[in-house]
């Protein structure tokens, strides 16, 4: 049997390529994502080149001419299948949505926000692209992994050409509050979150992220979501968190390579008995570089006892030189930097030695190791893999990490010496406490930071992600395994014709309707009116709702359908006038009436409807936020209430209604059967009022669940309404076959 490919998705290639003279050359891409996946990817010898695929963009705009061989190339040595983007997609999509929106916006740096038009209109574009390409390659079965926010709509894009396909998708920078996030456009906001929820599974570095994340899914698209489950219309999918690791051995074997001692010994013997501070990142205002260069000045200042006898080893690694942001950045860290080294610099001692590149990986392992603290201080990062390689380097616990408390590493790397990188004065005195820290206790504190970097690597982050996508996928299939197919189709339809007297008893709102912001705006459309008037001639059709007779008065005045109203309590059949089934007491009604009145004056957006025996609170329209802090509150002082009137209380689809007691729909049903001579049931609906219908009817009744989250005991399962009228037409088809 094939076995299954897994498909990574992801804007940067592992592999950048750049003109050098007449040729193009392919060198190793930056940042932490590709660092990450390559590292997994290196830990995986056996992985056929049938079993995996990197989709992504090569870093430059290559001309038409030179394409075929790069691609050609990346396919070969790199197993990667490239997405061109030209000039124009480069600046507006790369350099402009992702680069001058989302990643200042998630980053907390509102002021460089640009809210252009056009660069979103190229965002949706590019993501197209990457879907256009990536469904030429996808095969069913294969796993697919989408990351970062450069293509944030690409789940919704596969999924909409692939609906069983196991998606995940991972952002490798901080979900915002939605305060934060809230400031995009809303049909922005709608846009990235339907798009990041065609995921089956959605992760990220810290329960904060994902907390925050959930929040904005529920507030600007509704959608439910509850305790790292999200329903979405058609599917229950997960988030969760998954801390991303770094390739433990390779960093603490390779710092004691050959190769890298070598640049141990020259940077040792450069700097003999000076102390080293290491500053690396990728040029980037996130990293806080100009915050750590005021916190070095004001540390030369407060501590004078270390001039001469320190020097901050600062490498900047280039990147998104075409953002101005970055560009002016550059200027002011090149002017901090010589200011620095103006004013306190001596012949014999620059206090900066400052680095402008990339640096390979010997040299890289040789200066964690060669330096006696890093100061890794991110004003924000989503996870920073800089401070874990660090820890990992620390084979002689000659160095120690100072760490931002805004770095998504600081959750699991509390030993290092925490700070405020806000706070020039905290940087400062962070690094003298590091420098005169005991070698005994840095050696605790790694020891600590060691064990937990080791054992929570990349191999187990990429396998924890993996197996959570494939867990969710085998819930929904567990669904989805009762999903009412064709085969079952055409068995209902037969029992339908060859029973005596059979009855449709069809919910009304979410099953034979959408939801709409207020229960008015739903009435029945040209095409449900056909297609009621159809199925009634193969069957008798019962409408079954909760909603109160005055406000369907004249809605089915011209069907022939009959209609029972208020979960069973009014009667109306076909052509004839309504009939009372049920008498309730409804003494209680004032007093609660008062009640949900004062609730729904605290809670924005909601409104009570009253029915001729029940009352409802509506909060479709209100905070889900507030909606969820205070619902579980109101239900138990309702619940309590039932024990002194005859009510009950019900959970309904944004809705709380406060109904008679012995009234529901189940009951209503049975009436009908006994007075009718039922001899067959044919039963749907979509939320808990419904499940009282299912429960109430006869064994070899056919029952079917509008929706495919939330438990149910009906026998089948039809996705959405819309689905449902689908299946309708084809039973009142049947009359003509
Ligand atoms: N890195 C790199 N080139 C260099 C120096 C470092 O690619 O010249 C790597 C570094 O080892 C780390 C990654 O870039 O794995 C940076 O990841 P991090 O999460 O710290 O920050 P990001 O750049 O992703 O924001
Ligand atoms: C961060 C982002 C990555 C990105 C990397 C380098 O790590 O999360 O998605 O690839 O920075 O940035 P670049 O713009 O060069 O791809």
């Amino acid at each position: 049997m094939k076995k299954s490919r897994l498909i990574i998705i992801s804007n940067r290639l592992p592999v950048t390529a750049y003109k050098s003279g007449e040729d193009w050359l392919l060198q190793p891409s930056s940042g932490g994502l590709v660092s990450g996946i390559n590292a997994w990817l290196a830990t995986q010898k056996n992985f056929a080149e049938s079993e995996f695929i990197w989709i992504g963009w090569p870093g430059s705009e290559i001309p038409e001419l030179n394409q075929p061989v790069i691609q050609e190339v990346l396919m070969r040595e790199h197993k990667a299948v490239p997405v061109f983007l030209n000039k124009h997609q480069e600046d507006t999509f790369y350099a402009g949505f992702c680069n001058r929106t989302i990643w200042p916006l998630f980053h907390y740096f509102p002021s460089f926000v640009d809210f252009s038009e056009k660069n979103f209109e190229s965002y949706v574009e590019v993501n197209q692209l990457f879907a256009n390409t990536a469904l030429q390659i996808i095969e069913p079965g294969d796993t697919v992994w989408v990351h970062d926010y450069q293509l944030m709509m690409l789940p919704g894009m596969i999924r909409e050409k692939l609906e069983n396909l196991k998606i995940g998708f991972f952002l490798h920078i901080p979900f915002p509050t939605y305060e934060m996030f809230r400031l995009l456009p809303l049909q922005w906001q709608k846009d990235l979150m339907h798009g990041v929820t065609g995921a089956d599974l959605i992760g990220f570095h810290t329960h904060d992220y994902t907390h925050y994340f959930m929040r904005s899914v529920s507030r600007s698209i509704g959608y439910e979501v509850n305790e790292g489950k999200i329903m979405t219309p058609n599917r229950q999918i997960s988030v969760d968190t998954f801390p991303m690791g770094i390739e433990f051995n390779r960093y603490f074997e390779g710092s004691q390579s050959q190769e890298s001692l070598k640049y141990f010994e020259k940077i040792r013997s450069e700097f003999k008995e000076t102390k080293i501070v290491l500053s690396l990142d990728r040029l980037d205002y996130s990293k806080g570089i100009a915050n750590r260069l005021l916190g070095f000045e004001i540390f030369l200042e407060k501590f004078p006892e270390w001039r001469g006898k320190v020097i901050l080893y600062m490498v900047v690694v280039p990147s998104r030189a075409n953002v101005d942001q970055y560009r002016k950045m550059k200027a002011q860290i090149d002017e901090l930097a010589g200011r620095i080294n103006g004013r306190f610099g001596r012949l014999d001692w620059q206090p900066i030695h400052y680095q402008y590149r990339s640096l390979s990986f010997p040299e890289l392992t040789a200066i964690y190791r060669a330096s006696q603290a890093a100061l890794v201080t991110p004003l924000r990062d989503g996870m920073n893999l800089v401070a874990k390689e660090y820890v990992a380097c620390q084979i002689d616990d000659a160095g120690i990490l100072i760490l931002s408390e805004f770095a998504g590493a600081v959750r699991e790397l509390a030993e290092a010496v925490i700070i405020n990188p806000n706070h020039a004065r905290d940087i400062a005195q962070g690094l003298h406490t590091a420098l005169t820290m005991s070698n005994e206790e840095k050696a605790k504190r790694n020891m600590a930071m060691r064990q937990r970097t080791k054992r929570y690597d990349v191999i187990r982050w990429v396998t924890e992600f993996l197996e959570s996508l494939d867990q969710i996928k085998e819930e929904q299939d567990r669904l989805t395994g009762i999903l009412l197919n064709e085969k079952d189709l055409t068995s209902i339809r037969a029992s339908i014709k060859k029973a005596k007297k059979p009855i449709l008893f069809l919910d009304y709102d979410g099953t034979l309707v959408d939801f709409f912001p207020h229960p008015n705006m739903s009435k029945p459309d040209a095409e449900l009116k056909k297609i009621l008037v159809d199925l009634a001639k193969v069957a008798p059709v019962c409408i079954i709702t909760g909603r109160d007779r005055a406000s369907i008065e004249d809605w089915f005045d011209e069907l022939p359908v009959s209609v029972i109203a208020e979960h069973g309590i009014w009667f109306r059949p076909a052509d004839e006038q309504w009939r009372r089934l049920k008498n309730p007491v409804i003494s209680w009604k004032d007093e609660i009436h008062e009640d949900l009145k004062l609730i729904s004056d605290r809670l924005p957006g909601s409104f009570v409807e009253e029915k001729e025996f029940s009352l409802v609170l509506h909060f479709r329209n209100a905070d889900p936020e507030q909606v969820n802090l205070r619902i579980a509150g109101i239900t138990d002082e309702l619940k309590l209430r039932s024990k002194l009137y005859p009510i009950q209380i019900l959970n309904g689809n944004k809705i709380v209604e406060i109904r008679a007691a012995g009234v529901d729909k189940g009951s209503a049903a049975r009436d009908i059967l006994g007075q009718w001579n039922i001899d067959f049931v044919f039963a749907a609906g979509d939320d808990l009022t419904d499940e009282d219908l299912f429960k109430g009817l006869p064994e070899n009744s056919i029952t079917i669940k509008i929706g495919r989250s939330g438990h149910t005991s009906a026998r089948y399962r039809v996705s959405d309404f819309a689905a449902f009228r689908n299946v309708l037409t084809t039973i009142a088809n049947s009359s003509s076959s």
